[in-house]
């Protein structure tokens, strides 16, 4: 092959605008499935930007996570790049069947819609501090401090039974653990940091046992302690980071749309659909989600060879125009199901119900509390959060 006929270095990164995935990343959509080259070293792989082709290689076993990922789709390390290194035991993302099955297995039943509906209740309470803790702030309030970040947290230490109190080293080591602009070897550090409080946590919760996740996985046989802590340690991370910036990056989007948001207003039923097409349009795990090819496969006659890496954009399938009609338009009616914010497949979210609730009840409750909203500097000053494993805002100063 010649030089001029070997595949683009990696995959766009570089937004132009605070919503939409970078231009460059959605030209490639006319073939979508392409080669593309790894940084560091420029070894090839794949980049998936269609949708229908994205779920076939998640829905697909040959594609795996329980393989070391060595190589980055981009020029920041990739957060699959840096955890894969040191997973720790129990961290189920990066485990293939059987073990993935075992282990997530034990705690799919505690997300179910059922589960959640009977959660409501004690969400919405959160919700209702969280809102007033806001306005006590007063106008020029930050939204992520006060709303976005604290409601999800406390739903999730609550569910694990982790100590809210102990919040502020581990959601600092959350943060640094998916700032994909620190280094592998200071982001490894803070996940084991975080790591080890949860090893602690666990002997604690067998000795005196609560109502939660943790306790549950202690007391369980089946169930490693160094596991239990590997679990919790997922769940806390994927339970409050994702959700806290759907919450503060919806908002923003929202006041940015007021027509879209007008169709909201005092029409609380449409907010289960506009959430959906929220995390089509704003998909804030905006790097993708990586496989490795575990045998030689075949797919629409592309052939994926054994160690290959595989990097599904799902902030490129939720824009497939040969999906949804007018895929850059945010449209708060329309039927955005099948979006892949939440991913696809054996490892598709397993918290998405939960943060559906807490979405709908966030939001709704938010916009009904504040209803002249807006935001208190020009959306230019708002830092986006570019670097990050999850996209969003590191602060959303509001007023009303
Ligand atoms: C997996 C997104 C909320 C826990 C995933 C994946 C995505 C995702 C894209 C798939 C990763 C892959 O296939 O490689 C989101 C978004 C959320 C959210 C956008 C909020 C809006 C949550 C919550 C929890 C959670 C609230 C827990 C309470 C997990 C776990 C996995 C996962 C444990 C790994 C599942 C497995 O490997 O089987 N999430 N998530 N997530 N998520 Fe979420």
């Amino acid at each position: 092959m010649s030089r001029s006929e070997e595949p683009p270095y990696g995959m766009p990164y570089d937004r132009e605008t605070r919503y939409d995935p970078p231009s460059a990343l959605l030209e490639l959509q006319d073939q979508p499935v392409r080669r593309i080259r790894y940084y560091p070293d420029g070894v090839e792989g794949w980049l998936v930007t269609g949708h229908a082709e994205g779920r076939r290689v998640l829905a697909d076993p040959r594609f795996v996570t329980g393989e070391r990922f060595v190589h980055s789709p981009t020029e920041l390390p990739h957060v699959f790049v840096s955890i894969s290194e040191q997973v720790p035991p129990g961290f189920f993302l990066f485990y293939d069947p059987p073990e993935h099955t075992r282990l997530r297995r034990k705690v799919t039943g505690v997300f179910t819609v059922k589960r959640m509906r009977e959660l409501e209740p004690r969400i919405a309470d959160i919700v209702d501090a969280r809102v007033e803790a806001l306005r006590e702030a007063g106008p020029g309030a930050d939204l992520v401090r006060e709303f976005a970040l604290p409601v999800p947290a406390l739903v999730i230490c609550e569910m694990l039974g982790v100590p809210y109190e102990d919040r502020d080293a581990f959601q600092r080591n959350s943060a640094d653990m998916l700032d994909l602009a620190r280094s592998v070897e200071d982001r490894n550090k803070s996940m084991a940091e975080l790591f080890g409080y949860l090893m602690q946590l666990v002997p604690a919760k067998r000795a005196e046992p609560g109502e939660d996740m943790l306790s549950a996985l202690a007391a369980d046989d089946e169930v490693h302690d160094v596991e239990a802590a590997g679990m919790g340690l997922i769940l806390l991370v994927a339970g409050h980071e994702t959700t806290a910036n759907m919450l503060a990056l919806g908002t923003m989007a929202l006041l940015e749309h007021p027509d879209q948001l007008a169709r909201l207003t005092g029409a609380p039923v449409l907010w289960p659909a506009a959430v959906e097409e929220l995390l089509r349009y704003l998909t804030v795990a905006h790097n993708g989600v990586m496989r490795i090819v575990k045998e030689d496969a075949e797919i629409d006659g592309r052939r994926f060879r054994a160690g290959e890496h595989v990097t599904v954009a799902l902030q490129a399938a939720n824009r497939d125009p040969g999906k949804y009609e007018r895929p850059g338009d945010l449209d708060v009616e329309r039927d955005a199901q099948g979006h892949m914010a939440f991913g696809h497949g054996l490892h598709q979210c397993v918290g998405q119900q939960l943060a559906r609730v807490e979405m709908r009840i966030g939001f709704a409750k938010l916009f009904a509390a504040f209803p002249g909203l807006r935001l208190a500097v020009p959306s230019e000053q708002i830092p986006m959060r570019s670097d990050m494993a999850v996209y969003g805002v590191h602060t959303l100063p509001v007023e009303w």
